[in-house]
């Protein structure tokens, strides 16, 4: 009996997922596209219209927050299918030298992005975008130049390797296996889809010597390709040696080590009022507050995008402050959420805004603790990161908000928790009456909280 329903991986290729030379040589021809076209295919063919001018195509926006390129997505799919399927991979040099699963869905983007930014001196990874509406998205825009490896083909990128790694192993139906990555109904304990863990399941599979190896080898592909052929003339063994080494470094440090930070564009800020204040950094001091209200944490990116505005509400409105005061808010949901951002004063910490960036946890953690993987995501992801990145100097200090103003906030547990994070310093800043000459601008004040307490005024 012959089945002639395509199964999705084969209607992407046909669809024209795949086009670039090195996965099409390794995939093979897609099969030809059926007539007519069901609905299906409609819609595939809407998602994945290739058109290298517009950014937004062959994405969507998966139920954690997180946008999501198809097209190395379902590259990786079909090798997993391929794989478990028994097949070995290419036979021909140099092509046999590649690990088809990373070549497929990281390593072509990865390696002829680091060559061209070298040559045109443009950024090689990034940026990510918004979509004009997150309940009925339909558009998406980068925040700003795309670079050929945006955050979105970085996601698909992963989600492929860790999905076709799965399928290799055990061939489920897609529709099952997009349930239980994606979906949020999908019975783990914690209620985090697995998505939102694809950075660290990704560092966990891939070795940052592993995805340098995979890289190098591509290259050895692209320097038998147009244009990259051009590119890479000029390049020395060393040169090369050079760029694998960059690009797989600088892949893990963006998107393993680093958190995820969801734009204010996706959790529906609004405006700045007023002119922001820049920071200068790298800055001495990071401060550490719960938000006390909302009291539970939240474990959804609705629930937390929700948070993020009855938050910059309160703030703008009945506070009077120009913005959310948070530099970075943190959800129980895998996310890190962006509030005043690295460049602005925050008004989070009376008297030391200028001098540090403040993070609050969603919840209220006087007697209970964050979930260990909101704990990790600011101490082992954020602050390491932050560091690294020059936003934070490398002897920065770490403090409660109650060691600077007379408040509660973190909270009792939280702030024991604190206390054995590397940079965390005893003692206490100045509380009082020496931060009434900051009351002039409305903005300085901070808060522990947003339903609560004035900091030293009560
Ligand atoms: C690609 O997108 C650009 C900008 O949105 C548009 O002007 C152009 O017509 C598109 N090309 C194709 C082949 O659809
Ligand atoms: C970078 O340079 C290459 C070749 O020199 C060119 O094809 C490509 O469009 C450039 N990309 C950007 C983003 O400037
Ligand atoms: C999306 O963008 C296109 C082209 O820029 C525009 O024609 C269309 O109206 C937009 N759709 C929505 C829902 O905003
Ligand atoms: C915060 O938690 C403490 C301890 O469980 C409780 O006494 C307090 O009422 C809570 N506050 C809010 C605003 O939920
Ligand atoms: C921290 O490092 C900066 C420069 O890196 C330096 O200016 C500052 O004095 C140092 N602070 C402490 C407390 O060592
Ligand atoms: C700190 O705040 C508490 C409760 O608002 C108040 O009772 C206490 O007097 C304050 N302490 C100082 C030193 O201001």
């Amino acid at each position: 009996e012959v089945d002639d329903t395509p199964d999705i991986p084969s209607l992407v290729r046909a669809l024209g997922g795949c086009r670039t030379p090195v996965c099409h040589t390794l995939l093979g021809d897609p099969p030809p596209t059926p007539k007519p076209i069901p609905e299906l295919w409609t819609l595939l063919a809407h998602l994945l219209h290739p058109n290298t001018t517009a950014a937004e195509h062959g994405l969507v926006l998966a139920p954690d927050g997180s946008t999501v390129a198809l097209a190395p997505l379902f590259a990786g799919i079909e090798v997993g299918l391929k794989r478990a399927a028994g097949w070995s991979g290419p036979i021909d040099q140099p092509y046999a030298a590649l690990d088809a699963l990373y070549a497929v869905t990281i390593t072509e983007a990865l390696g002829t992005s680091f060559l061209m930014a070298r040559v045109n001196g443009t950024a090689a990874l990034g940026p990510d975008g918004c979509w004009d509406d997150v309940d009925n998205p339909q558009n998406f825009t980068l925040l700003g130049p795309p670079s050929l490896v945006p955050d979105a083909v970085a996601n698909g990128a992963m989600d492929g390797v860790l999905l076709g790694t799965r399928l290799a192993e055990e061939p489920i139906p897609l529709s099952v296996l997009f349930r239980r990555y994606y979906g949020v109904e999908n019975g783990i304990t914690s209620g985090w889809p697995h998505s939102s863990r694809r950075r660290r399941d990704f560092g966990a599979l891939t070795a940052v010597g592993k995805l340098e190896e995979e890289v190098a080898a591509m290259l050895r592909v692209l320097r038998g390709l147009s244009p990259t052929r051009e590119l890479l003339e000029e390049f020395g063994e060393e040169e090369e040696a050079g760029v694998a080494h960059r690009a797989a470094r600088e892949f893990m440090e963006v998107y393993v080590e680093c958190p995820a930070i969801i734009p204010r564009c996706m959790w529906g800020a609004r405006p700045y009022r007023g002119t922001p204040k820049p920071l200068s950094p790298p800055l001495g001091s990071i401060y550490i507050h719960h938000t006390f209200v909302p009291s539970a944490p939240c474990r959804s990116f609705a629930a937390c995008a929700r948070d993020m505005r009855s938050m910059q509400l309160f703030h703008q409105d009945t506070r009077g402050w120009d913005d959310i005061g948070y530099s970075f808010v943190v959800g129980s949901d895998g996310y890190l959420y962006q509030g005043r951002g690295w460049h602005w004063v925050g008004a989070h910490t009376r008297g030391h805004n200028t001098k540090g960036y403040g993070v609050g946890y969603v919840g209220n953690f006087s007697t209970s603790l964050p979930d260990p993987e909101a704990i990790a995501l600011v101490r082992d992801g954020l602050i390491p990161c932050a560091v690294r990145a020059g936003w934070l100097h490398q002897n920065y200090t770490l403090h409660g908000h109650r060691q600077m103003v007379n408040t509660s906030c973190p909270g009792d547990a939280l702030f024991q928790e604190i206390q054995t994070w590397h940079g965390f310093k005893v003692g206490t800043g100045s509380c009082g009456i020496a931060g009434i000459g900051h009351l002039a601008h409305s903005d300085a004040l901070e808060m522990e909280g947003w339903g609560k307490c004035g900091g030293c005024w009560g």
